[in-house]
């Protein structure tokens, strides 16, 4: 769909830009971050960026403020002015690391923007079918300073609680909440917000801010409108290596829709000048990346192979991520692990248990049966 097409189905709600902030170090991602900032990695075929620039570019924005830090020249490198995308894409680059809040009210020095105007602000790792139409006019229906989207999970203690009354009204913010009574609601905050473009405004600009810690709670702190909307369609935070994966795999799989997936939805997505061997079985929503290699009897499940990886004969490769140019000898078992850019694990090996194997490194052939929980 054109920008313009895009635009016309959403005519009067007014909002055309959008803040998208980019900047985390993605710790937990590690090593495959190293190099590559989280929200570039290839999620279904694409940067995971690519598909939130999408899902934002399909509900009619037009503008959107890359808020980068770590390694912003992956992005710019990739997307460029954002034409490809169907987007004016802008990049705002803090130098040392704002945080949330103050990520926002850096990146929204470039806006155009008018006080009154309705601004989105996404997190740049958050998977989800939210339907931002419908979120933007819930925001101008209460005229709330700020409109959350929240989602619903069985542990929210590694989120942002947001409790709300019956109405939706926010009536607190718990952040990564310590202790068990801290534990109000299964409520959180899924990582997309509408902004009044002058709430923006008044964050401070001259230090680190967090929009979970400060920002939201001086609002209510203040009396204002803040509001809460629960959607309970698809949401995963792809912060850690089982949920990019996961993520992945459900992009493919289709149970949850991105315009830019590069090919249609099936059990797997192999994309151009990968070779994968006909008695191989890929399945899962797993995704083969160009130049990459599946031999003879592999399997693999419900993963991600980057380009240029090579998954030997007989070998199988199930809910892990085996990075640019790795290589997994014939017979040896990668389950539920990272294997990083250039890094080889010979043959008949077994890693499982979350293994993360460096760039580079080299397991020599029936050397490991590796196993560790981190
Ligand atoms: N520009 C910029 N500058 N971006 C940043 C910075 C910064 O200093 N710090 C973090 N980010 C970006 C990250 O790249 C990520 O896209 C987003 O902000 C959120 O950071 P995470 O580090 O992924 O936070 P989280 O997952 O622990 O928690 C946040 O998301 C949860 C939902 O996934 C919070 O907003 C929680 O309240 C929320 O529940
Ligand atoms: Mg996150």
């Amino acid at each position: 769909m054109s920008s313009s097409i895009a635009a016309a189905l959403v005519p009067d709600l007014g909002i055309v830009e959008a803040i998208m902030l980019v900047g985390g170090k993605g710790t937990r991602l590690r090593p495959l971050t190293i190099n590559t900032p989280k929200p570039m990695l290839p999620v279904a075929g694409v940067p995971f960026t690519a598909h939130q620039l999408a899902q934002a570019a399909d509900a009619g924005v037009t503008r959107v403020i890359l808020g980068t830090s770590y390694r912003p020249e992956v992005f710019s490198a990739y997307f460029g002015d954002g034409s490809d995308m169907r987007i004016e894409l802008v990049y705002r680059t803090e130098e040392v690391p704002l945080g949330t809040g103050g990520g926002i009210r850096f990146a929204a020095e470039a806006l155009e923007s008018g006080p009154d105007d309705p601004v989105l602000v996404f997190n740049g790792d958050v998977l989800s079918g939210v339907d931002l139409p419908s979120l933007i006019k819930s925001h101008q229906d209460t005229q709330a300073a700020v409109t959350l989207f929240l989602t619903r999970v069985a542990d929210p203690s590694a989120f942002g609680l947001v409790p709300t009354d019956a109405q939706g009204a926010v009536l607190d913010f718990l952040e990564k909440p310590q202790t068990p009574e801290e534990i109000v609601t299964d409520q959180i905050n899924a990582g997309c917000y509408v902004f009044q473009r002058s709430v923006i405004d008044e964050i401070p600009a001259d230090r680190p801010v967090s929009v979970e810690r400060e920002v939201f709670p001086d609002l209510l702190a203040q009396g204002r409108r803040v509001t809460g909307v629960v959607d309970d369609g698809y949401w995963l935070d792809l912060g850690t290596p089982m949920s990019f994966v996961q993520g992945s795999a459900d992009l493919v799989l289709g149970r949850v829709r991105s315009s830019a997936v590069p090919g249609p939805v099936g059990p797997s997505l192999c994309l151009p000048g990968s070779q994968v061997s006909p008695s191989a079985d890929v399945t899962g929503g797993s995704v083969i990346g160009s130049g990459a290699q599946v031999g003879a009897g592999a399997k693999v499940v419900g993963s991600v192979v980057m380009a240029g990886a090579r998954i030997e004969d007989s070998a199988r490769v199930i809910n892990s991520v085996v990075a640019g140019d790795a290589v997994i000898g014939e017979t040896a078992v990668v389950r539920g692990s990272v294997v990083a850019e250039g890094a080889v694990v010979g043959a008949g090996n077994e890693l499982t248990d979350g293994a993360r194997i460096w760039p580079e490194m080299t397991l020599p052939p029936h050397s490991i049966r590796f196993s560790s929980d981190r």
